[in-house]
């Protein structure tokens, strides 16, 4: 893992080992609620305009929870589309981790009420790592099951941002939406030396990082240990996201630059061999600031955040789960993902796609 605020990698952060695939994707899915928040309706609550946000973000519209909708009963719809596609059931299920900035409850985690609804015994936790959550999320479901004892993990990323955003806070309120990715992910096949699969998948580099001199530029504000919630600060507001839009935009193409240099070194590959690159959906604007620096064709760049804006932890699965159905990716294929997101963190993570999942 790195941590290094000034140049945000250390020295030696490409000489970690790169080891066969221990784990694997077997399955995605994913949920998207009916809703739909358009730049139009938003111009009835905000001081902004469908041409502003088109040009500056790239966004249309967002998709909004119903008011039966929740964090945990989003990742559960994606989560039986994933299982089904990997051919599992709950019962095959030994972990489950829920990447989210927007659990149903402080306490207990969303994790917990996915295993209600699932009927899930195994550990059940959610991992909070803002928008990068997802990616950090498959590295530690990963590497757990490398430890052995794990048939199969579901990773998840859901989000309800429209419950923690102010859609009058035009810095903010343009950029969020709803939704929910899974994936379900399993060990690699071993069989007999020289007899692994033709194409064996598999997570082969990653790189894990956060600068907490970012803490500052975007968050919410109260609600937790440090301001905990009272009627001066749903007052004052400071139960929404507040947010450096600028400084958040300057920090994150550094980032995703530098994770995903970092983690093409340790996979051993070159940008031009990326088949399929699926950066976290903040703003069109990044991800088109990012390819050039990184070398990586728009064309081989999956983009969703017109339809869907920013889902946070939710971003990344969700358009893994598009790229599968659509049938853009193929067996053998290099797939890198990143994330970042408050905190500062940032995570990437570069896998070879397989479709049985071995
Ligand atoms: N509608 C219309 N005009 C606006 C709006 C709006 N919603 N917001 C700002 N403006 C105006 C400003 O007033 C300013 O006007 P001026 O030039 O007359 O002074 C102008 O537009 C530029 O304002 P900036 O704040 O500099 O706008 P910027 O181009 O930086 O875009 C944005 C703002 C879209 C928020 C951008 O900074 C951004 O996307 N930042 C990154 C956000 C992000 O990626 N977050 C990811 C993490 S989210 C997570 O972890 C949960």
């Amino acid at each position: 893992m790195t941590a290094a605020p000034a140049g945000l990698l250390a020295d030696d952060a490409i000489a970690a080992p790169v080891r066969a695939p221990g784990a694997t994707i077997a399955g995605t899915g994913h949920y998207l609620p009916p809703g739909r928040m358009t730049n139009a309706d938003l111009e009835q609550t905000m001081d902004t305009s469908d041409t502003w946000i088109r040009e500056r973000t790239g966004i249309r519209e967002r998709r909004i929870a119903g008011p039966g909708e929740t964090t945990a009963s989003m990742a559960v719809e994606a989560a039986h589309l994933a299982l089904a596609d990997a051919g599992r059931t709950p019962a095959d299920i030994d972990l489950c981790l829920v990447a989210t900035c927007t659990p149903d409850q402080l306490l207990p985690s969303a994790a917990a009420f996915v295993a209600e609804r699932l009927g899930l015994r195994g550990g059940a936790l959610d991992v909070g790592a803002a928008c990068a959550g997802f990616v950090y999320a498959l590295v530690s479901a990963s590497a757990m099951i490398g430890m052995g004892g794990i048939r199969a993990a579901l990773v998840i990323g859901s989000e309800t941002l429209s419950r923690i955003v102010d859609f009058s806070d035009r810095s903010t309120g343009m950029l969020f939406g709803d939704g929910a990715g899974a994936v379900v992910v399993c060990p690699t096949r071993d069989g007999a030396p020289g007899e692994r699969p033709p194409v064996p998948g598999g997570l082969l580099a990653w790189d894990l990082g956060c600068d907490g001199t970012a803490t500052g530029i975007l968050g919410i504000p109260a609600g937790g240990s440090r301001l905990p919630t009272s009627a001066e600060t749903v007052a004052a507001g400071l139960h929404t996201i507040r947010m450096d839009g600028p400084e958040v935009y300057r920090r994150a193409v550094r980032a995703v630059v530098e994770s995903v240099n970092v983690t093409l070194a340790r996979g051993g590959v070159t940008p031009d061999q990326v088949d399929v690159f699926i950066p976290h959906q903040a703003n069109a604007r990044i991800i088109d600031a990012v390819l050039p620096r990184l070398g990586i064709a728009e064309g081989r760049t999956i983009s969703n955040i017109g339809e869907y804006g920013n889902t946070s932890a939710a971003s990344i699965p969700i358009a893994l789960s598009e790229a599968q159905r659509s049938g853009r990716l193929h067996d053998g294929d290099l797939v890198l993902m990143t994330g970042f997101g408050a905190g500062m963190t940032w995570a990437s993570a570069l896998l070879r796609w397989s479709s049985t999942g071995a």
